[in-house]
């Protein structure tokens, strides 16, 4: 493929005006993350960040392209240019703003447990836990996995690829407590939780969720938190959460 002139042009130009000449949006995410970003049994990628992505597209005249990716290399595809937008989940934190910029945040979570039934009224907090004698688990280079090594230093902790590997290590006793954001755990609890788990369900952090671009681009960003204040307030961003967060 050759780079003319032209080319070189347009990659200096905003995202938004890629987007626009290039006719897609393409959004980096990594499936698995309930209820934001699933794959279904057909193998189509559904949720709350999936719908709202499509709403943007839309929004913008352009088709929606999803791209699944490791959640460990999400930001390193971003700066590459793999995709244009990160939605998935993401917590702002101050050292991976320092990398990106976030929009305005779409909804605020924060860490929560789910526990081994076997410690039901014995474990009561994140505090509880900061004993060698449990084994904690979350997934690898999430704020879960950061909140257990920063607030529960003392367990035994083990990182997993994936949220559900992490969780089930729980439902089968090889593990005592999962750590994970909120809206995971209700899904999860509701899933496989009924009497195998405990849900303390109070989260003990603040964590604002938000969608990712490169930084350097205020025309995008610009354009992301009106267009997030818009579906806030005229029934959009409802009736995405009520699909998937509050039925
Ligand atoms: N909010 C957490 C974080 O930012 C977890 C997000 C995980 N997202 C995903 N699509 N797997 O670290």
């Amino acid at each position: 493929m050759s780079v003319s002139a032209a080319d070189i042009e347009l990659a200096k130009k905003s995202t938004l005006e890629q987007i626009l000449k290039r006719g897609e949006l393409r959004v980096g995410f990594e499936a698995g993350y309930m209820p934001f970003e699933m794959t279904d049994k057909k193998g189509n990628f559904v949720g709350f960040d999936i719908d709202m992505a499509k709403e943007m597209a839309k929004a913008m005249g352009v088709k929606f392209v999803p791209v699944n990716t490791a959640w460990d290399g999400i930001i390193p595809s971003l700066i590459t240019g793999k995709f244009d937008i990160i939605m998935s989940g993401m917590t702002i934190t101050q050292e991976r703003n320092l990398k990106v910029n976030f929009a305005d945040p779409y909804i605020i979570v924060g860490q929560t447990i789910l526990l081994n039934k076997k410690h039901e009224g014995k474990v009561h907090s994140y505090k509880d836990l900061n004993d060698p004698k449990y084994i904690v688990t979350s997934k690898l280079g999430t704020t879960g996995e950061q909140a257990v090594k920063r607030m529960i230093p003392k367990c035994h902790y083990k990182s997993f690829e994936t949220e559900t590997e992490a969780a089930l290590e729980v439902v089968n006793g090889k593990a005592d407590a999962f750590v994970y954001d909120l809206p995971f755990c209700v899904v999860f609890m509701a899933q496989q939780g009924a009497g195998r788990l405990v849900f303390l369900d109070k989260p003990f952090t603040y964590e604002p969720l938000a969608w990712a671009i490169n930084k350097g681009d205020p025309d995008f960003l610009n354009w992301l938190n009106n267009f997030l204040r818009q579906v806030k307030n005229d029934g959009r961003y409802d009736r995405i959460y009520h699909k998937w967060i509050k039925g």
